[in-house]
């Protein structure tokens, strides 16, 4: 394509507008010795730390690294395409824009006459519904709860029951036939004597381009015995129907601020969303969403959400888009996907409901992989290796469309480790089962495929519940590992504070204690410190222990053990416990400790291992592991919830 700007061109515009005056409509600006100064738009903050400088032509965010001139500016805070936002600031420079290169006139002078002709249809269509010939078209508005706002905003009008009333209004206009038939208003043909309005008794949407300019109508039927419920203009010159979205040009701005877009079926539902509140949506016209639709979407949302029916229709066509959007997924850039409630669409449910139902409807927007994991596993039947195999052909297959080669990796990985889990999980089902005469066909998780907000999305879950291998991090911090609250780890801290009270056990376990290791580096000092200590002085009491420790300036330290000791189970720590109990006590949490840490180092290698080879068998493991950790942390619990007066001393049953 010709570049349709010069530098020359954007220069001059450049020239004639200070950076200041484009961003001080958005930002209030101070003078700031040279420069200007404000709140960042880009970022929610208290203190300015965003720069304006007229001399050099741009602004510079240093909360967040922004940084552009007046052309960027706009792409950034208003979601302008480029060449949008010269024609904007051009227009404010008072600078006439160039001819476009490569257009021819007469086809430029015909696009001129559609947008005047459909202009005019749209006013005509707007001034019959509120005449004498839209009386039951009012009515029928009314009752769908349509108030003139709301018609006024999407320009919503009524082609009479006329074969020639709009025809006979344009002709008036001086519009010729032929624009006419080509413009998609009349139907006509060699073989049509004479050609006549296409819409007739209907409602009319206007289908606006992104600038607001009218390219074709879609009409819903008011007699309820119509075949079509719902006509939309053929292709013409103006109007693709795979690149338009009805509501775009209004959705896209609070799209781009909310960082918001939802893709519904039809003009009822955007229009009764926007009646409800709710501003940001979008419909496709009548057909599935396109790849050009979705980028579209993409250059005001990284996520748009796509909604749908939630019954077995609704879930194919979601199904489908996927198949639509999977090959251009961007890292960053994707869809997400939300069901209505059975049987309701938008509209339905904002009028029952009101905007907080469809909100919720929103939150439980589910990730495109949950959506694909869904659709591949629900076609299986996984009784066999075989078909095992095929329904991993699959997955991969689909995974394999991903022209992106970091996104398509994620992929293949988390759809292989969910699949491997749901195929566990299948198994032990139709196990348990079989007990009661299933047949062998492995049933679906259903109920993981369940929504779940966005915002609380945890990478541990996903479908057959074990999901995607979480972080070591994260496992290490686990409470198996790590304590609830307070800070330090609450089995490590009580081994501290068994020693801490019964300093004897420090040298009758001498090698234990100097081998214990801990997660929290406060407490390895604490440990490093009674070891010193008691090297320095054999046979230390609890009081001698304790200013030592003070001494080499641990009492910080000592002060949180003491706090962190607080379960009815860890009695046996404190000092007027009975020797018996406190050694049975001080062993069985030590052998806890060392089993805990033993699989979560265990788990951390099996982790590293699947994360280089992917292997089946480092995923296998770290199910085991985790199986393990999970009995360990029930003894814990178990032990936990003792009665008062249980010395809590009995021994952990084999894991
Ligand atoms: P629906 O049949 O779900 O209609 O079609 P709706 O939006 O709920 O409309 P109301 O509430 O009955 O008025 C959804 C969309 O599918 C397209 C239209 O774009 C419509 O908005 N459609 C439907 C057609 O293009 N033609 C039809 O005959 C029906
Ligand atoms: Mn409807």
């Amino acid at each position: 394509m010709a570049i349709r700007f010069t530098p020359q061109f954007l220069d001059d515009i450049r020239a004639r507008l200070p950076v200041s005056q484009v961003v001080g409509r958005k930002v209030a600006l101070k003078k700031a010795g040279r420069e200007w100064r404000g709140l960042s738009p880009f970022k929610d903050e208290k203190t300015p730390s965003f720069f304006v400088n007229d001399q050099k032509g741009f602004y510079h965010c240093f909360a967040t690294g922004e940084h552009g001139d007046i052309f960027t500016f706009l792409i950034k805070t208003e979601g302008l395409a480029f060449p949008e936002a010269v024609e904007r600031l051009a227009g404010e420079a008072g600078l006439q824009l160039p001819a476009p290169i490569h257009r021819d006139p007469k086809v430029e002078d015909e696009r001129e006459r559609h947008y005047r002709l459909l202009e005019v249809s749209a006013r005509f269509f707007q001034d019959a519904l509120f005449g004498s010939v839209g009386r039951n078209a009012r009515a029928y508005v009314e009752r769908r709860g349509l108030n003139l706002e709301t018609l006024d905003t999407f320009r919503i009008g009524y082609a009479p029951a006329s074969r020639n009333a709009l025809k006979d209004h344009l002709a008036k206009e001086g519009f010729s036939i032929a624009d006419m038939i080509t413009s998609g208003m009349l139907i006509g043909g060699e073989d049509i004597a004479t050609p006549y309005d296409r819409f007739r008794d209907r409602v009319m949407f206007p289908i606006r381009d992104m600038k607001g300019h009218v390219i074709a109508f879609g009409g819903r039927a008011l007699d309820p015995n119509q075949p079509a419920k719902y006509l939309n203009s053929p292709e013409t010159p103006l109007f693709h129907k795979g690149r338009v979205l009805f509501n775009f040009h209004n959705a896209r701005q609070p799209a781009f601020e909310s960082d918001r877009l939802v893709i519904v079926e039809g003009y009822m539902d955007v229009v009764a969303l926007r009646e409800a509140g709710f501003e940001e949506s979008v419909a496709p016209l009548g057909t599935a969403l396109t790849q050009d639709q979705i980028g579209l979407l993409w250059r005001v949302v990284d996520e748009p959400v796509l909604c749908f029916d939630g019954d077995a229709a609704g879930r194919k066509a979601a199904w489908r888009s996927i198949d639509t959007a999977l090959p251009h997924v961007q890292p960053g850039k994707s869809l997400t996907f939300a069901f209505l409630p059975d049987g309701m669409d938008p509209d339905d449910l904002v009028r029952a409901h009101g905007k907080a139902a469809f909100e919720k409807v929103l939150a439980r927007a589910r990730p495109m992989i949950d959506v694909l994991f869904e659709r591949e596993w629900s076609k299986g039947d996984v009784s066999t290796p075989e078909r095992r195999a095929h329904l991993e052909t699959q997955l991969l297959g689909a995974a394999a469309q991903i022209s992106d080669s970091t996104i398509r990796n994620h992929y293949q990985r988390e759809l292989k480790s969910r699949l491997w889990t749901a195929l566990r999980k299948a198994s032990s089902d139709t196990n348990s089962k079989n007990a009661g005469g299933r047949n062998g066909r492995f049933q679906a998780p259903r109920d993981h495929f369940k929504g779940r907000g966005s915002g609380q999305r945890r990478s541990g879950e996903g479908a057959g519940g074990a999901g995607p291998v979480t972080a070591s991090a994260a496992l290490l911090k686990s409470s198996l590992v790590a304590g609830d609250g307070g800070g330090l780890p609450h089995r490590e801290a009580l081994l501290i504070a068994t020693l801490l009270n019964h300093p004897h056990l420090i040298e009758d376990y001498a090698e234990a204690v100097s081998d214990l290791e801990f997660t929290s580096t406060a407490l390895s000092r604490l440990r490093d410190g009674l070891l010193s200590a008691q090297a320095a002085e054999k046979a230390l009491d609890r009081a001698a222990l304790h200013t030592q420790l003070t001494v080499l300036g641990l009492d910080q330290i000592l002060y949180q053990v003491e706090k962190s000791i607080t379960h009815r189970c860890d009695k046996f720590a404190n000092p007027e416990t009975g020797h018996d109990e406190v050694e049975s006590g001080w062993r069985h949490t030590l052998e806890l400790h060392q089993r805990a840490l033993g699989l979560s180092k265990a788990l951390e290698a099996a982790e590293r291992d699947w994360l280089q080879n992917e292997s089946e068998d480092a995923f296998n493991r770290i199910q085991e592991l985790k199986q393990q950790m999970d009995r360990l942390e029930t003894i814990e619990d178990a032990h936990n919830t003792l009665p008062e007066g249980d010395p809590g001393n009995e021994q952990p049953d084999a894991a």
